[in-house]
C-alpha cells in the first residue's frame, strides 16, 4: 500500500520532489490561505505523516484522531524550527513523532535579525518614504539621521543557534555582546549575564527564545521600564513573547528609539496602533523566507517522514 502524507500549505518543492521519489501519494492544501483549525482537523486524518505549519495546532484533540485513523498518523512533521503550536508531551506518551526544521533556518533568520536592526537604527522607513514621496531635495547634513551600531552593546535573549549567529553577524557590525542562557556556555563572542543586566545595559535587545510557559509576555512594562530609554527592540522568534498591548503602550510613551518586529502575538492579526509609529519597522514574518532556506526546511521534513517509514528514529525529533 503506498504511504500517504498529507501537507497542511503549500512548501517549497525539494522534499515533496523527494516523497514523490520514494512512491509516496501526496495531498497538499494548494491554497496559500491557511487552513482554519476544523478545515486542519478534517483533512489530515488517514494519512501515515503530516506536514504541517506553525498556524495549525496539534493537541491532545488532533493526536486522539491521529491515533484512530486509518492508516494512523505516526509522525507530525513541523515546517519550522519553533513547535510550540503542538503538545509535545502528549505525542510523545503516545509514540507519535514530532519533528523540527533546526539549523537550516539559522543564517536566514539572524539575518532578518540584522535587517531589522539596520532599518531602524538608520531609520529606513522614514527616509525610503520620502524618496518616494518624491520629498528627496538633496542630502542633508542633520536630517534622517539614525544611530551607529558600531560601539554599542547588543543583548541576545536566548543564544541558541539563531542567537549565536547573530552575534557573531554583530561583532562584525563592531557591537558588544550580551546574552542571557538557561545554561552555562563558554563562547567569547559575549559575555554571559542576567536577564536584568542586559535589559539594563544593552542599547539594543534581540529576541532569540523559543515560546514556552516561562517566556509568555517575557517583555511586558516592567522590562521595557528596566531597559535604557533610547533602546532598540528586535523581535524575530515569536510574537507572544513579547506583549504587545504593553508593547504599544511603551511606544506611545516614546519608549524606544525604535522596534523592528517580524513576530507578532497573534499572527496573522497585527495590533493596528503598531502601524502609527514612524520608528516601528514590521516584517510579514519572514525570518525563513529565502527559496533556499525553504527548500531545505522542506527537504528535512520529509527526511524525517521517511526516517520514519524506513523504522528510524527521525533525525529532528524534538524529544
Ligand atoms: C516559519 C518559523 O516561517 O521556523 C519557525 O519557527 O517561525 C518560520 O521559519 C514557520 O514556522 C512556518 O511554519
Amino acid at each position: 500500500m503506498k504511504r500517504k502524507v498529507f501537507v497542511s500549505y503549500p512548501i517549497a518543492p525539494a522534499g515533496l520532489d523527494l516523497l514523490q521519489q520514494h512512491n509516496i501519494e501526496i495531498t497538499m492544501h494548494a491554497d496559500h490561505v491557511p487552513l482554519t483549525q476544523p478545515e486542519f482537523i478534517r483533512q489530515f486524518q488517514n494519512h501515515d505523516a503530516v506536514i504541517m505549519t506553525l498556524g495549525e495546532q496539534v493537541h491532545s484533540d488532533v493526536i486522539e484522531l491521529a491515533l484512530r485513523g486509518n492508516p494512523p498518523t505516526k509522525i507530525f512533521s513541523n515546517y519550522g524550527v519553533g513547535y510550540n503550536n503542538i503538545d509535545v508531551a502528549y505525542a510523545k506518551s503516545n509514540h507519535i513523532f514530532i519533528t523540527n526544521t533546526p539549523d537550516v533556518l539559522t543564517d536566514a533568520t539572524a539575518d532578518a535579525a540584522l535587517l531589522l536592526m539596520l532599518a531602524v537604527a538608520r531609520r529606513f522607513r522614514t527616509a525610503e518614504h520620502l524618496i518616494r514621496a518624491g520629498k528627496f531635495q538633496g542630502w542633508s547634513t542633520l536630517k534622517q539621521l539614525g544611530v551607529d551600531l558600531n560601539g554599542k552593546t547588543l543583548g541576545i535573549v536566548g543564544f541558541g543557534r539563531i542567537g549565536q549567529a547573530v552575534a557573531f553577524r554583530a561583532k562584525a557590525f563592531g557591537m558588544e555582546i550580551i546574552y542571557t542562557k538557561r545554561t552555562p556556555l563558554e563562547l567569547r563572542i559575549g559575555k554571559q549575564v542576567s536577564f536584568e543586566t542586559l535589559l539594563r545595559t544593552s542599547d539594543v535587545v534581540s529576541v532569540h527564545t523559543p515560546l514556552t510557559g516561562e517566556t509568555v509576555h517575557l517583555f511586558s512594562r516592567r522590562e521595557f521600564e528596566m531597559m535604557k530609554p533610547n533602546a532598540i527592540l528586535i523581535n524575530t522568534s515569536r510574537g507572544a513573547v513579547i506583549d504587545e498591548k504593553a508593547l504599544v503602550v511603551a511606544l506611545r510613551e516614546g519608549k524606544f528609539f525604535g522596534v523592528g518586529l517580524d513576530v507578532y502575538e497573534q499572527e496573522p492579526h497585527v495590533s493596528p496602533e503598531l502601524f502609527t509609529f514612524e520608528n516601528v519597522v514590521l516584517l510579514p514574518h519572514i525570518g525563513a523566507a529565502t527559496t533556499e532556506t525553504r527548500n531545505r526546511m522542506s527537504l528535512i521534513c520529509a527526511e524525517n517522514i521517511l526516517d520514519c517509514f524506513n523504522s528510524r528514529t527521525p533525525r529532528n525529533l524534538v524529544y
